[in-house]
């Protein structure tokens, strides 16, 4: 089929809002489109609105305002069966006496399927999540892992376009969730399923996703691919829930085009770039990623600001080093640096010159 307009925006969220209470908006403008086949996470801190979004798409919670689409359509207008969810979630409540393929086939006779076709798709469902030979157990009597195996078999049996996922990996340990972020997002594009994932966990939004909406406070604070949120963070809010960052507080001494100088609370000043800052006066925390940080000032311009470290702590980590240092009044300054042949393996109670280059250091909101 030819892409439409509604492919381009096969999942919509238009200036929705959400609240239980009629007082607090737990979820306050959130406005969402996302293309067919994409795999989208909602990334936040809990209570910052995720599954509400998400009972919202899959029509168990109705918006208190704005509207929601899929395909074109607002969801209203569509009655749940036709909606074409699947959905898993972290309690993956399988029903217990029902056998492995009694639980796979249950969706598929609500929707009316004939016995034979019921099999084959059953068939197919478990061998794509290479649990083939499970079909006559008991969910008893399956481990925690082959379980939501399981739980996501038979939210795909169906066929659906749409599959949403609330935490489905939250009761795995770790080896066995990393596994299952690779297989859910394989499944994912070779099926073509549209799909909104919703975790707390970074690594897992990262790893997984083609783009994260990454929530607070029932907004989307920021809505982009992984790398580009990792490393061109739009608020101090992101900078500080993504991945590991150095913060430093100020005011904002001169701007000019895309540099700016900060003026530190303890009274040095380094260069930055403008971010959400706009004028000088303005209070601004800055962030910098710990591997940005240079410790070799001969690869910084002449002309750069650098400012005085003294080594607290080396932490030796295989692949990488991690030191921490104390910096413009804080003792909670992080430098990674790459193990590397020629890498110097800095010494506690040294005092070293550190700088970075103004691009990889962002002037945020305070
Ligand atoms: N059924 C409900 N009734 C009343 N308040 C709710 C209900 N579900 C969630 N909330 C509240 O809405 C806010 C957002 O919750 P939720 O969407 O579950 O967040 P998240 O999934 O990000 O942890 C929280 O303050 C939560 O207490
Ligand atoms: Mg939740």
């Amino acid at each position: 089929m030819a892409p439409t307009a509604a492919d381009n925006a096969f999942v919509e969220f238009d200036r929705v809002q959400k609240s239980y209470d009629g007082e607090t908006l737990v979820v306050k403008d959130l406005n969402l489109s996302m293309p067919r086949g994409e795999f989208l996470t909602m990334l936040g801190p809990s209570g910052s609105g995720k599954t509400t979004c998400l009972m919202m798409l899959a029509g168990f919670e109705t918006a208190t305002h704005g509207d929601i689409r899929i395909g074109g359509t607002s969801i209203n207008h569509i009655p749940p069966h036709k909606r074409g969810i699947g959905m898993v979630f972290q309690n993956y409540a399988l029903f217990p006496h029902m056998t492995v393929a009694e639980n796979l086939a249950f969706p598929l006779e609500v929707r009316k399927l004939g016995k034979s076709e019921r099999e084959a798709k059953v068939q197919r469902a478990l061998d794509m999540v290479q649990m083939g030979k499970f079909g006559g157990r008991r969910p008893a009597q399956l481990s925690g892992g082959q379980q939501q195996r399981i739980a996501l078999a038979r939210a795909l049996v169906f066929e659906p376009e749409l599959v949403l996922m609330d935490e489905p990996l939250g009761a795995l340990d770790k080896q066995l969730r990393e596994h299952m972020q690779f297989e859910i997002t394989r499944i994912a594009h070779n099926l073509g399923i549209t799909t909104v994932y919703v975790t707390h966990d970074q690594t897992e939004a990262l790893t997984m996703s083609d783009r994260v909406a990454v929530f607070d406070d029932g907004r989307i604070q920021q809505l982009a691919p992984p790398d580009e949120l990792y490393e061109a963070p739009q608020n101090s809010f992101v900078a500080q829930f993504i991945g590991e960052n150095n913060t430093l507080t100020g005011v904002i001494k001169s701007i000019d085009g895309g540099r700016c100088a900060v003026q530190l609370d303890s009274g040095e000043v380094i260069d930055a770039m403008p971010v959400n800052v706009s004028k000088p006066g303005e209070r601004t925390k800055v962030s910098i990623r710990p591997e940005r940080v240079e410790i070799n000032k001969s690869r910084l311009s002449p002309d750069a600001h650098t400012l005085k470290a003294e080594v607290l702590e080396f932490i030796y980590m295989g692949d990488i080093f991690r030191t921490r240092l104390r910096v413009a009044g804080r003792e909670d300054f992080i430098v990674k640096t790459r193990n590397a042949p020629d890498q110097v393996r800095l010494q506690p109670g040294t005092t070293i010159e550190i700088g970075w280059l103004p691009e990889d250091c962002r002037a945020l909101d305070a």
